[in-house]
C-alpha cells in the first residue's frame, strides 16, 4: 500500500528519492513520484505503473534540490493514472499521504466553492490546498500544517514540502506509520523499517499526533499538545535487507523454499531445544485463568487463526472465536472481562486488525499481537507481543509468515494448555516433538516440486476450482484458494468438504479441477466420502494425501491424481499440507505469466480501511 520517502540532505536527492521508492515497491502501487524544491520552487515528476517509467521520465527531466519526497501509490480516491500520483502540488506546497481523508468531499466542496481548482480526483490533494490556504493567510509553515491537521478526519501519514522553507521537510502522523532515519549530515523520512534501513542505522517512529521538523542535521517532534517531543531512537539492529532473489525467479518461491530455515528459526526463539520444552516468554498478565480466546486477523492471518482455533480448543479447554478484522471490529461483541484477545498479522500495520486491537484494549481485553514486523504499530499498541522470525517477507502472497503465525500460535496455545493445567508435561513434549519436525516435513515436500510442476502444467488452463477438506484442512483449503486467487487470477473457492453437498455440488461437472486435503486422521473416511461424491460427478480429483489415506482410498487411485506429502498429527498436518497448495498457486500462475510478486490490485500492507 502506499508508501513514502522524503530525504534532507547537503547533496541532489532524486536518485536517492527513486531508490527510496525502490524499497517501497513490495508494498503494492500502481504510480509513484519524487518531488523537490530548487530555488524556493517546487518541481515534480510523475508517472503512471512501474516505477522504470517514472525513471525513464527522469532522464529527460531533471529534479535538482537538496529536498524531496517521494511515494508510490495504491489508488482508493482515483483511479490509478499520472494525475492522481502523488505528490500533489500548489505553487507553495508539495503532499505525499497514506491512509485516506474521511471528510475530504466536504472539504473539497468548500474548497470548490471558494474558488480552488483541483488538478486530480484523490483526497491528498485537499490538504495541499488546506495547507496552501493557511500559507496565503499568513500562518508559518508549521502553523500552517497544524491547523490543516485540525481540519481533516482519517488516518494519514504526510510527508510536506514548503516552498519558502527549503530547507526543511515535515512529516505527520495520524493513524499511518511514518518513521524519521538519520545518518551523516542527512535525514530521512519513511513509511517503515525498510524503506530507511538502507541509509541509516537507526529508526525513530512518530506517534499519532506528531508532526516533525526535519533538517539535514537535526529535528524536532511537536505532539498533539504542540510540545515538543523527544521520541525514542531505536537501532535497525534486524536485517532487513531484501537480499537478492539469488537462484529464485520471484521473492514467493524463495520465500516458499526458506520455510524450512525460518521455521527452525521461528522454533529456537520458542523451544528450549535441549529439554524439549517451550521457553515462550511470560506475558505482562495470567494467562492460567483467561477464560475465552478471540483471534482476530485478515486475509491469510485469518485463515492461520482458524487452524489455530482447533489447537487453542484442544490445548486449552477455553472458548475460542475467530473474527475477520473488519467485521468485528464494527460488530463490537460483547467481550469477556478476562479475555485475551490475539491478533495476527504478517505487517502489523493491517488498517481494520489494528483498528479491532485499539477498540479491545479500551474494553479491557489483555492483548497479545503475533507479527512479523517487531516494530510495527500492532507490537507497539498491544500489551505483548511475538515475533514471528519469518525475516522480511517481499511476495505479496503470504507464504513463509503464514507457516511461521502458525509456529507461534501453536506454541501459544500450548503454552496456555499448561499453564491452566489442561496439557501435562509429557503432552507438551510430545507436541514440542511434532513441531520440531515440521521443517524436516516441509523439506521433503519441497523435494517433490517437479511433480507440483507436471500438475501445474496439466492445471494451467483451469478458469475456477474447488479446494474441500475437513477440520483443520477447512482453513488450509481456503489459504489454498486464496493463494491461487492472488497470483494466478483463477477463480477458486475452499469449502468444508462436508459442507459442499448444500450448495457448491451445484458446480461440479466434467473436469471440474477439486483439489482434497484428507490426512488419514479421524476426518479421513467422511473426507472420502465426499471425494466419491466429488467423483460420481466427473469432476477431476487432485488428492492430497500420505501413503496409508492412498492405500485406504483403493480401487478410486485410478480415478484420480494424487500428491503423497509425510504422514501427520494435529501439530504437523496445516504446515504439511499448505506447502503444495503454495506451490501449486506459484507454478499455474508462473505458466500463467502474471505478477507473481506484485499480484494486480494487491497492497503488501493494507493500511486503509
Ligand atoms: O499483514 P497482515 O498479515 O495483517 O495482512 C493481512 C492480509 O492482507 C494478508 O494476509 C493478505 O491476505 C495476503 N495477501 C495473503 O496472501
Amino acid at each position: 500500500m502506499c508508501g513514502i520517502i522524503g530525504l534532507v540532505s547537503k547533496k541532489e536527492v532524486s536518485s536517492t528519492l527513486v531508490e527510496g521508492l525502490k524499497r517501497l515497491e513490495y508494498r503494492g502501487y500502481d504510480s509513484s513520484g519524487i518531488a523537490t524544491i530548487s530555488n524556493e520552487k517546487i518541481e515534480r515528476v510523475r508517472s503512471k505503473g512501474n516505477l522504470k517509467f517514472l525513471e525513464e521520465k527522469l532522464l529527460s527531466t531533471s529534479l535538482p534540490g537538496n529536498i524531496g519526497i517521494g511515494h508510490t501509490r495504491w489508488a482508493t480516491h482515483g483511479t490509478p493514472e499520472e494525475k492522481n500520483a502523488h505528490p500533489h502540488i500548489t505553487d507553495k506546497v508539495a503532499v505525499v499521504h497514506n491512509g485516506i481523508i474521511e471528510n475530504n468531499n466536504q472539504l473539497r466542496n468548500q474548497l470548490i466553492e471558494a474558488g480552488t481548482k483541483f488538478a486530480s480526483d484523490t483526497d491528498t490533494e485537499v490538504v495541499c490546498h488546506i495547507i496552501t490556504s493557511y500559507i496565503n493567510s499568513g500562518l508559518s509553515a508549521y502553523d500552517s500544517i497544524r491547523a490543516s491537521i485540525n481540519d481533516i478526519r482519517g488516518t494519514y501519514a504526510f510527508g510536506v514540502l514548503i516552498a519558502s522553507e527549503p530547507n526543511k521537510l515535515f512529516a505527520v502522523r495520524g493513524g499511518s506509520p511514518i518513521a524519521i532515519g538519520s545518518a551523516d549530515e542527512e535525514n530521512y523520512i519513511g513509511s517503515d523499517t525498510y524503506s530507511l534501513s538502507a541509509y541509516s542505522d537507526n529508526i525513530t517512529y512518530l506517534k499519532d499526533g506528531d508532526i516533525a521538523i526535519i533538517e539535514n542535521k537535526s529535528y524536532e517532534i511537536f505532539d498533539q499538545s504542540n510540545s515538543l517531543v523527544e521520541r525514542e531512537k531505536q537501532s535497525i539492529i534486524e536485517s532487513v535487507t531484501l537480499s537478492e532473489k539469488g537462484i529464485f525467479k520471484h521473492f514467493m518461491s524463495k520465500e516458499i523454499h526458506e520455510q524450512p530455515e525460518v521455521i527452525a528459526k521461528s522454533l529456537s526463539n520458542y523451544i528450549d531445544m535441549d529439554n524439549s520444552l517451550l521457553c515462550v516468554p511470560d506475558l505482562p498478565y495470567d494467562l492460567s485463568t483467561i477464560s475465552n480466546v478471540t483471534l482476530v486477523a485478515c486475509g491469510s492471518s485469518y485463515y492461520a487463526g482458524l487452524i489455530a482455533r482447533d489447537w487453542f480448543e484442544k490445548f486449552t479447554n477455553v472458548k475460542v472465536d475467530v473474527e475477520i478484522a473488519s467485521e468485528f471490529r464494527y460488530r463490537e461483541p460483547p467481550m469477556d472481562s478476562n479475555g485475551l484477545t490475539i491478533f495476527i498479522s504478517q505487517s502489523g500495520e493491517t488498517a481494520d486488525t489494528l483498528a479491532a486491537l485499539k477498540h479491545c484494549k479500551s474494553l479491557g481485553q489483555k492483548t497479545i499481537s503475533i507479527v512479523n514486523v517487531g516494530d510495527s504499530s500492532m507490537c507497539r499498541n498491544s500489551h505483548a507481543s511475538l515475533k514471528i522470525f519469518a525475516g522480511p517477507e517481499i511476495g505479496v502472497a503470504s507464504t513463509k509468515a503464514f507457516t511461521c503465525q502458525l509456529i507461534v500460535l501453536a506454541c501459544l496455545a500450548i503454552k496456555i494448555g499448561r499453564l491452566n493445567g489442561s496439557l501435562n508435561k509429557d503432552q507438551e513434549k510430545d507436541y514440542v516433538k511434532s513441531l520440531l519436525s515440521i521443517p524436516r516435513l516441509i523439506s521433503n515436500t519441497l523435494d517433490k516440486e517437479d511433480e507440483i510442476v507436471k500438475l501445474a502444467h496439466d492445471l494451467s488452463n483451469i478458469t475456477t476450482t474447488l479446494y474441500l477438506g475437513r477440520g483443520q484442512m477447512y482453513p488450509v483449503a481456503m489459504e489454498g484458494a486464496l493463494k491461487l486467487k492472488e497470483i494466478s487470477y483463477v477463480h477458486a473457492e475452499g469449502y468444508p468438504a462436508g459442507e459442499m453437498k448444500h450448495g457448491p455440488i451445484a458446480l461440479l461437472e466434467r473436469d471440474l479441477p477439486v483439489f482434497m486435503m484428507a490426512p488419514s486422521n479421524t476426518l479421513y473416511e467422511k473426507t472420502v466420502s465426499n471425494l466419491n461424491e466429488v467423483i460420481a460427478r466427473d469432476a477431476s480429483v487432485i488428492l492430497l494425501t500420505d501413503e496409508k489415506g492412498l492405500e485406504n482410498i483403493g480401487y478410486l487411485k485410478d480415478k484420480i491424481k494424487t500428491f503423497l506429502v509425510d504422514e501427520t498429527d494435529i501439530i504437523s498436518a496445516p504446515f504439511v499440507y499448505t506447502l503444495p497448495n503454495q506451490l501449486i498457486a506459484y507454478h499455474i500462475a508462473l505458466l500463467k505469466g502474471t505478477d507473481v510478486d506484485q499480484p494486480r490490485n494487491l497492497a503488501k500492507s493494507v493500511t486503509v480501511e
